[in-house]
């Protein structure tokens, strides 16, 4: 009979009570595998179990309850006191890494996150182990499947934003409140994460830029697909000019790129390196029991031999105006004279055109256009006095072109 491993299990929803299950269909196989038997030893909720002593049980604490406090109190007790932890807590590392890394070191224990990131994609394994030793020049990923669902069904069945939440919601893709995930913060706590370990510098979720996709209309993505474009919310942490940007907003793809293909509710990343060139891995975004996957990955992982998060040894300067690409719709007035006047003001700040379309006549004319690379302070200066012309019958809109091919 082999000796127990004894897991504290923090939350019993979606995720837990999904880990719950898996682990008893599995744990021969775990304890085939690392030659000890794995057992839930307590379990935490609202309405039942006590810290402590799931704590005083444990050889290894799985948090899956989410939240800030007192998630965050409970993990890093957990490793002063010597135990391993899983977490699939994206908010809590995004915020508060530093210090559980840090605790988790000083008593030799785990902190392991691969559910945090990526669903069931395993990028935290292959960034902290299998590519430890590359350079690595950018990451860039579609890490909200949410969101990726709504844009894949707006492009694909011409909803509107709000009919393809609708339809994400019935199908279980987004929560009663998805407030996180369409407005962008999920996606940018989760590139914090990636960003801090494939930049080995400290990355906390307020020095993200981020934008959502709730102000994105399906027409965009018509005109956009003549352009041979596709719109996807796409998150990038790339080093500039000696230091790092980290963003997460909606972009325009070219069929080319390795995103440009991910649809539904999957997600991907792709790091590029120059010594790699580029790789792209995605799968399922989310979900109980792809989520509890990842978990009980990282649990078999623990039960094996150490892992470390190690401290960052760089301080990079955070970047937040960069050079971008950019769709532009203008609904105008139909006369003459007028791409020449929009022409006028973008050449005033050095933004050049790379393709025009115009469409429509009378009431519907819109001018659709892809500018060059641009710094964004100059582009959205040049924005604001297009907005202001009198030939404009709303607002103009603005969203990032990806411009980069991959074959
Ligand atoms: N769902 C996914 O697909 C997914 C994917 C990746 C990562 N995650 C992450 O996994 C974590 C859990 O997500 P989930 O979807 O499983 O959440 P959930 O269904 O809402 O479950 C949360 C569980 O934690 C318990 N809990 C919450 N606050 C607590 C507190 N203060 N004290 C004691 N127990 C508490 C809840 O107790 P009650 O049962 O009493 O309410 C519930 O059992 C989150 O960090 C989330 O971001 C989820």
């Amino acid at each position: 009979m082999s000796e127990r491993f004894r897991i504290g299990l923090l939350g019993h929803g979606t995720v837990g009570g999904a880990f719950a299950e898996l682990l008893r269909e599995r744990a021969d196989g775990v304890e085939h595998v690392t030659g000890l038997r794995p057992e839930i030893t307590g379990v935490l909720t609202r309405s039942r179990g006590n810290f402590d002593e799931i704590l005083e049980n444990a050889d290894l604490i799985v948090e899956v309850m989410g939240g800030l406090e007192p998630a965050r109190d409970y993990v890093l007790r957990a490793l002063r006191a010597g135990r391993h932890v899983v977490t699939a807590n994206k908010q809590l590392l995004s915020r508060h890494g530093e210090e559980l890394w840090d605790a988790a070191r000083e008593r030799g224990a785990q902190l392991r996150f691969e559910a945090a990131v990526g669903g069931v994609v395993p990028v935290i394994r292959v960034l902290q182990e299998s590519l430890a030793g590359a350079h690595i020049d950018r990451v860039t990923g579609i890490v909200n499947g949410t969101t990726n669902f709504i844009l894949t069904e707006m492009a694909r069945s011409g909803l509107s934003y709000g009919e393809a939440l609708a339809e994400a919601q019935r199908l279980g893709y987004a929560e009663a409140d998805p407030t996180e995930d369409v407005n962008g913060a999920d996606a940018a706590a989760k590139m914090a994460i990636l960003a801090r370990l494939a930049f080995d510098t400290p990355v906390h979720l307020d020095q993200v830029v981020y934008e959502g996709i709730e102000h994105l209309t399906s027409d965009d993505m018509q005109y956009a697909r003549d352009l041979g474009l596709g719109l996807k919310l796409i998150g990038t942490a790339e080093r500039i000019d000696g230091g790092l940007a980290v963003r997460v907003h909606p972009a325009f793809l070219y069929a080319g790129h390795p995103l440009a293909s991910v649809a539904g509710p999957f997600n991907a990343v792709t790091v590029e390196s120059p010594a790699i060139t580029e790789i792209t891995m995605s799968g399922p975004g989310a979900g109980g029991p792809q989520t509890a996957s990842a978990v009980l990955g990282d649990v078999i992982s623990a039960m094996i031999p150490p892992a470390q998060t190690p401290p960052t040894r760089e301080r990079l300067e955070i970047v937040d105006d960069v050079e971008s690409a950019f769709y532009l719709h203008m609904e105008v007035a139909d006369r003459p004279g007028v791409l020449a006047q929009v022409a006028q003001v973008l050449g005033l700040q050095g933004v050049s055109i790379k393709s025009v379309v115009q469409k429509g006549l009378g009431e519907n004319a819109r001018l659709v256009m892809v500018a060059h690379p641009i710094l964004e302070s100059k582009f959205y200066a040049a924005l604001e006095m297009i907005a202001g012309l009198d030939f404009m019958r709303a607002r103009p809109r603005a969203i990032r072109v990806i411009e980069a091919e991959y074959v």
